[in-house]
């Protein structure tokens, strides 16, 4: 379908249900990571790209507390009441909806009931952010409808970066630091985002307009399982905890990379220093990166993804061989740089390919997940997308 037109079919979807206009619809992308994994929640840095998949979302608000809500991807509609949303109604796709409803009072926001159709362009469970993509779209949907203010600019989109986080973590379950989120509402085109999550940090748009270098990002969906609230990307959060508490600093951003040696020495367990490691040292290739595109140095990328890749598959082993294999295979096939990206444990990887070398690279991907008996991966190229926004739909047939 063209994107242009799903407005209008996500409006005539929500018509259809709850016999009524929607107000309008509004949309928020999902998002590829260039390099700086797990580093968030450790107070570090990374370098989100939005996609130009996006969740869509038609709504209208209720006079009561009510959230009546479908998607065009879910069969069935569900009724959710905003009160008492934290008793019970925990898990399931709603959730990442309703939540934010939840997550603006909890910050003294007033809200009410809405009524809202999803049309989700994010693939589910692909480690391409469609849970914040949702939250986000909701997010931009509420501030509109109840008018609600502070969310100007992007000091304020910052703020609502944290209420959708605050939905995710505490009503959907899921443990995530706030790349999605701030990507999902800050990115511009043709630029990606560098965040700092070690306290009140302006984030920095970075230029990264591939196509004006006759590249392209390729984005390679495995396929794998990929769930960030199976316990596993917890885990990491936990491990990482840990080796603060052992360390007795604040967070591992407060840790010099120049003395790695000394700060492992001082760990209690091989697998804690293993995760330390990646840490600090993907927190340092985001800077090298930062550094790199700004010179216009495309020739430092592949290095550093390379060693990105390995540091997640060895040192804090969130890979599969689904995402080794789609990295290995694209490098083989002349991809500059390639990676795992996310939260890891299946979903996507990313390559940085010469454009003309698109077909040829995802054939050769195709070609060993086949050879592997894995299942058919999805690639996509991308480019660096706009952040959420209401879309220029005004409504009739
Ligand atoms: C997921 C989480 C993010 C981040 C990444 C890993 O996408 O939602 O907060 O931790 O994993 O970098």
């Amino acid at each position: 379908m063209e994107l242009s037109t799903v407005p209008d079919a996500l409006a005539g979807a929500f018509r259809d249900a709850f016999a009524e206009e929607p107000s309008g619809v509004w949309s928020a992308p999902g998002r590829v990571n260039l390099i700086g994994e797990h580093t968030d929640y450790n107070h570090g840095l990374c370098l989100p790209v939005a996609i130009p998949r996006r969740t869509y979302v038609a709504a209208r608000r209720r006079d009561d507390r009510l959230v009546r809500i479908l998607s065009r991807q879910v069969p069935g509609e569900r009724t959710i009441p905003l009160d008492g949303l934290l008793q019970g109604s925990r898990g399931g796709w709603a959730a990442y909806a309703v939540g934010v409803l939840w997550a603006l009072e909890q910050a003294g926001h007033r809200v009410g009931g809405l009524d809202v159709a999803v049309d989700g362009r994010v693939p589910l469970g692909s480690g391409l952010s469609s849970s914040a993509a949702l939250e986000c779209a909701v997010a931009v949907a509420a501030v509109d409808l109840f008018a609600l203010e502070g969310f100007d600019g992007d000091e304020g989109r910052r703020a609502l970066a944290q209420v959708c986080v605050r939905a995710e973590n505490d009503v959907a379950g899921a443990p995530t630091g706030g790349m999605d989120q701030s990507a999902s509402l800050l990115a511009r085109r043709d630029t990606a985002l560098l965040l700092d999550f070690d306290g009140d940090v302006a984030p920095r748009h970075v230029p990264f307009d591939l196509a004006a270098h006759g590249l392209s990002l390729l984005v390679m969906n495995t396929r794998a399982v990929h769930s960030l609230d199976d316990g596993q990307y917890g885990n990491r959060r936990e491990e990482c905890a840990a080796a603060v508490a052992e360390l007795g600093v604040g967070s591992l951003r407060d840790m010099a990379l120049a003395d790695l040696d000394g700060s492992l020495r001082r760990l209690s367990s091989d697998l804690l220093r293993r995760r330390v490691r990646h840490v600090l040292t993907e927190i340092d290739r985001v800077t090298r990166t930062v550094a790199a595109l700004e010179a216009d140095d495309f020739a430092a990328l592949p290095s550093l993804f390379e060693a990105s890749h390995r540091s997640m598959r060895d040192d804090f082993e969130i890979s599969c061989a689904e995402l080794d294999t789609a990295v290995e295979t694209a490098r083989t096939a002349g991809a500059l740089a390639a990676r795992m990206t996310g939260g890891g444990f299946g979903g996507s990887a990313i390559a940085i390919v010469p454009a003309s070398g698109v077909d040829d690279i995802s054939s050769a991907v195709e070609s060993a997940f086949s050879a592997k008996g894995f299942r058919e991966p999805e690639l996509f190229p991308v480019s660096a997308g706009g952040p959420a926004m209401r879309e220029p739909w005004t409504g009739g047939r």
